[in-house]
């Protein structure tokens, strides 16, 4: 699978399709990345000195509410925007030289405007591969490639005016691949959708990791989003990244799974809490009326030897839930506010 002259894994080439793409461990590296505006109204500062981290292949999903500095990030990391401090490697190069990282980066902005009445999709597309300075042949054969990818060949007569919202999201999506970026931001991909386009478009998104090796830095203020499409999610607040890690391990860090067992006896189930302490590491343990409440590390593998010691103590449960915490209780904890109120 590697070329002979490929020595270290750090670096390793390979063929996908029809374009060569390079895979390096780091395909983002940004130390204490910043930007302050000037307004009217005095500065702001949008980013305040982040490091950021994103390895070749991954899916990153940068989350957190309006105003955060998600598009701030996601414009300088793409040379749209000058930083006001910091440095940063993208695809291999130094921000500072704009041309050699735009040739390897798609960049699809969060949505926008109408486009004009007469654009058709499949000539739009062509159109902007030849403005990266493809010649017809290999703008059309781009073009079909990356139609084909995303589900959009049989719209190529479409005017862009008469497409849905998800299939205008694929298109803005198809025009960012067209020069086959190793790196893909998308700035919001799937707002404004509704779950059946987006569910579809996480799939088209992780296609494009999976089989053609496209790493994808994306935003987002959808906790499900978050979770269910990124590799490792950054929490973003106020110009800082105040978490980073995987969703699950973001999760456990918070509170733990709770395990939930209606009980019909809720004075035998209290009084066989020290077997259920030495059955399960538990974190908290509440008795209510109708319910026996545990916290604990990781609600699979603790309800087994949980059951099994209720149904000695004679507790027979009338229900189970083990719910775990969201990405909206990492949040809470991390700031004191939800994400959710600003989730629509
Ligand atoms: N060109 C600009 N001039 C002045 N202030 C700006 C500019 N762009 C962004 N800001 C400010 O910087 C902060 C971060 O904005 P940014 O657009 O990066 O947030 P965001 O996380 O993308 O939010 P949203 O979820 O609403 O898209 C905000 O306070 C915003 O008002
Ligand atoms: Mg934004």
């Amino acid at each position: 699978m590697l070329p002979p002259n490929v020595k270290s894994r750090s670096v390793v080439h390979f063929r996908v399709g029809s374009g060569t793409l390079g895979f390096m461990v780091e395909m983002i590296a940004a130390r204490g990345l910043a930007r302050r505006f000037k307004t009217k109204a005095g500065l702001v500062d949008a980013v305040r000195g982040i490091d950021l981290t994103v390895g070749a292949g991954e899916i990153v999903g940068l989350l957190g509410p309006n105003g955060a500095g998600k598009t701030t990030t996601l414009r300088m990391l793409a040379t749209l925007l000058t930083p006001s401090a910091g440095t940063a490697i993208v695809a291999g190069n130094d921000l500072r030289k704009s041309r050699a990282v735009r040739r390897n980066i798609g960049y699809v902005a969060q949505v926008g405007g109408l486009p004009s009445p007469g654009t058709v999709l499949g000539e739009e597309l062509l159109t902007q591969a030849r403005l990266h300075g493809m010649s017809r042949p290999d703008a059309e054969a781009s073009v079909l490639d990356i139609a084909g990818r995303l589900d959009l060949a049989g719209l190529r007569k479409r005017a862009l005016v008469e497409l849905s919202g998800g299939q205008r999201r694929r298109f803005d999506i198809a025009l960012g691949l067209l020069h086959s970026p190793r790196l893909l931001f998308l700035d919001e991909p799937t707002t404004g959708l509704d779950p059946q386009s987006r569910a579809n478009l996480w799939q088209h998104i992780r296609e494009l990791r999976d089989d053609h090796g496209v790493t994808v830095l994306l935003t987002t203020h959808y906790l499900e989003e978050a979770d269910a499409l990124s590799d490792r999610v950054m929490v973003m607040d106020d110009g800082r990244i105040i978490a980073d890690d995987k969703p699950d391990a973001l999760k456990a860090r918070v509170s733990g799974d709770v395990i939930t067992i209606g009980v019909p006896q809720p004075d035998v189930a209290a009084r066989s809490e020290a077997a259920v302490r030495e059955a399960a590491a538990v974190r908290h343990f509440t008795v209510t009326d109708t319910a026996l409440i545990v916290t604990v590390e990781d609600g699979t593998t603790a309800l087994p030897p949980l059951l099994r010691v209720l149904e000695s103590a004679g507790v027979r449960p009338a229900s189970i839930a083990v719910t775990r915490p969201t990405l909206d209780d990492v949040f809470l904890s991390l700031t004191g506010r939800s994400l959710r109120e600003g989730d629509q």
